[in-house]
């Protein structure tokens, strides 16, 4: 038998507590090689969110090329960073951190990614769970960056549940919409995982006790230090999350689906993004083939595969057996 070479992903991110999460999921599982980390604003400012991957790399034993990337939206006014949710440093507030070794790639994120396509054209899966506006750089960079691509898998949006930051945003989206746009009428092979799938999915925090108790190491602790304070945040603002002491999952879904697309159920349409006004962040997708008078809704406008549902209990044990696997390097 021929064993199947693990997927090669570029992993855009705002680390973030969930982007912990599936940072490390990532490096737990052997389906997933994770040959670049990028980063952007988000969760936390960008010099953080570097900071932030690389320390987590660090504790991990891994040595993986993070690069910098974008500092703010393409055109709208900055969003505070939710440090209520993920703390003020991203971590859950890190009551200390311990000295390790790594530097940045000299490059910003976009040209990183250009790089990294251009090398193994047809090979590379984005994985992005931050505002998008590193790929919306990658795209100016290089326009025919969609066929050297391999696919597009990203966390943001939703379809039809309610929003996390309107009634109809959710906030990745929001933070850039014009990214957004911009990447989902692209023409790469693109999956969305919004909300309607990551607000299925509950993660107990006794998972990842469960998780740091097993392997009693300081990688492990740290996530479930920044889990905790996340959960903290979740379980208080959702009676749902708060009667099992949890958090959502979201960014660790948009690597589960590859690892797992038999768990999602996915449904192909047209995505937009509101880019201004009371709906600003919002993904709407043209699900019928419908010849719309408004304009913006043509038929050149690409598909998307959207996470409609979702087998939410086999996804929390995937993420739980994946991080209890011997993944650790130090
Ligand atoms: C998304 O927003 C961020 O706070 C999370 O990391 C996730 O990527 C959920 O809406
Ligand atoms: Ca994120």
């Amino acid at each position: 038998m021929t064993a199947i070479p693990p997927t090669k992903v570029v992993f855009d991110t705002d680390p973030g507590v969930d982007d912990a999460m599936a940072l490390y999921y990532a490096l737990a599982h052997p389906g997933i090689d994770v040959v670049g980390i990028t980063t952007t604003f988000g969760n936390v400012v960008v010099e953080q969110a570097a900071a932030n991957a690389l320390y987590l790399c660090a504790l991990a034993g891994r040595h993986i090329p993070v690069a910098m990337g974008v500092s703010q939206p393409l055109q709208k006014k900055p969003e505070a960073p939710p440090g209520f949710i993920h703390g003020a440093d991203g971590l859950g507030n890190l009551l200390m951190r311990v000295p390790t070794t790594g530097e940045l790639d000299p490059r910003p994120a976009a040209q990183f990614i250009v790089d990294t396509v251009r090398q193994s054209p047809g090979e590379i899966t984005l994985v992005a769970v931050g505002p998008l506006g590193n790929l919306a750089a990658a795209l100016q960079l290089a326009p025919e960056l969609p066929s050297l691509v391999k696919e597009v898998v990203l966390m943001g949006g939703t379809v039809l549940e309610a929003g996390n930051v309107s009634p109809v945003a959710e906030a990745n989206i929001w933070n850039d919409p014009h990214a957004a746009d911009a990447v989902f009428t692209a023409g790469w092979p693109l999956t969305m995982v919004g909300l309607d799938v990551t607000h299925r999915v509950i993660l107990p925090l006794a998972l990842f006790k469960r998780v740091a108790d097993h392997h009693q190491h300081i990688a492990t602790d740290t996530l479930h230090h920044a889990v905790r304070f996340y959960s903290a945040y979740y379980s208080a603002h959702d009676p749902a999350v708060g009667s099992i002491n949890g958090c959502y999952g979201h960014d660790v879904l948009a690597f589960v689906v590859l690892t797992h697309p038999e768990l999602f159920t996915l449904q192909a349409g047209r995505v937009r993004v509101a880019t201004d006004g009371l709906a600003q962040g919002q993904t709407m997708m043209r699900r019928k083939e419908v010849s719309y008078p408004q304009h913006g809704w043509h038929d050149d406008i690409p598909h998307s595969q959207v996470c409609m549902a979702v087998q939410a209990q086999a996804c929390e044990v995937a993420i739980e057996q994946t991080l209890m696997s011997a993944w650790i390097d130090i």
